[in-house]
């Protein structure tokens, strides 16, 4: 279980404090899979890089399995259990695609296997495998790699930050099926996933959105989903952040 009491994140801004994150609580229960939605801007990825330790919080305190881990590195959490896709893929030179999914996975794979990961999220892994991560890929690609590598490591927590984004809609449904089966085969692990998209809030057991750096709405997703049936894509746009704010900030939460 993931725990983040009171986090804030301040950044200076042109000589002045500039506060991101806002006093979030939020828990992250193990066999759940939570989906984080929220308008662009809001804090989304801060809190997801925050979970990570690649940014370290201004306030408060972040537990996982009942372990605070605040003040450790984004080594020591991964290999504590948290594993992390960005929403902007990161390129690494000099390694084949191949390597990438062992090191993830931290045992040998054989190639099948690691082709397994690849074919999951829309790759036709014979072409990839050997590939080298380099400026070779386009963005979708390594997008759709570095969710391979999430997924093969297995984590006790995967972060998955807009999986959706710079990926086709044939892949995208590939990748809803392996997320509903994360789901379905969760055994003391958890999910987050960062993402606007309908199918995926869909597949929530809960729902938190983040507007401004606080938490606005927070529950399980038959009570906060239909708040946001104006269509999710549209909860990036600033109309639907009336419509948030009519709702209230307290219907709906647990
Ligand atoms: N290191 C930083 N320095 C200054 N501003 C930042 C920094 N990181 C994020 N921001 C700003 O914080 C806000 C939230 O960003 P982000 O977490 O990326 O939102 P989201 O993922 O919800 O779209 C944005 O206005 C962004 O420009
Ligand atoms: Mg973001």
């Amino acid at each position: 279980m993931l725990e983040l009491k009171n986090i804030s994140f301040q950044v200076d801004s042109e000589g002045k404090g500039k506060e991101i994150i806002r006093n979030i609580s939020m828990t992250v229960p193990d066999r759940k899979l939570i989906v984080v939605t929220g308008p662009n801007g809001g804090g989304k990825s801060t809190l997801a890089k925050l979970i990570a330790g690649i940014e370290k919080p201004t306030g408060g305190r972040i537990f996982f399995g009942g372990e605070d881990i605040t003040d450790k590195s984004i080594t020591e959490r991964a290999r504590m259990g948290i594993g992390y896709a960005f929403q902007q893929p990161v390129r690494f030179k000099g390694i084949r695609v191949l390597d990438l999914i062992r090191i993830a996975a931290g045992k040998s794979l054989t190639i099948a296997e690691a082709c397994e990961y690849l074919s999951s999220v829309g790759l036709c892994a014979r072409d990839y495998v050997d590939r080298e991560v380099n400026a070779s890929l386009s963005g979708g690609e390594l997008k759709r790699i570095e969710i391979a590598t999430v997924l093969a490591r297995n984590a006790k927590l995967s972060v998955f930050d807009e999986p959706e984004a710079g990926i086709d809609l044939w892949s995208f449904r590939n990748l809803i099926d392996v997320f509903r089966r994360m789901r379905e085969t969760i055994k003391d692990s958890s999910i987050l996933i960062i993402s606007h998209q309908e199918r995926i809030l869909n597949i929530a057991d809960e729902i938190i959105v983040i507007k401004d750096g606080v938490v606005d709405r927070q529950g399980l997703r038959d009570e906060v989903y239909p708040s946001l049936n104006a269509g999710t894509a549209a909860l990036a746009s600033m109309e639907c952040e009336g419509q948030i704010r009519a709702m209230g900030p307290e219907g709906g939460a647990e």
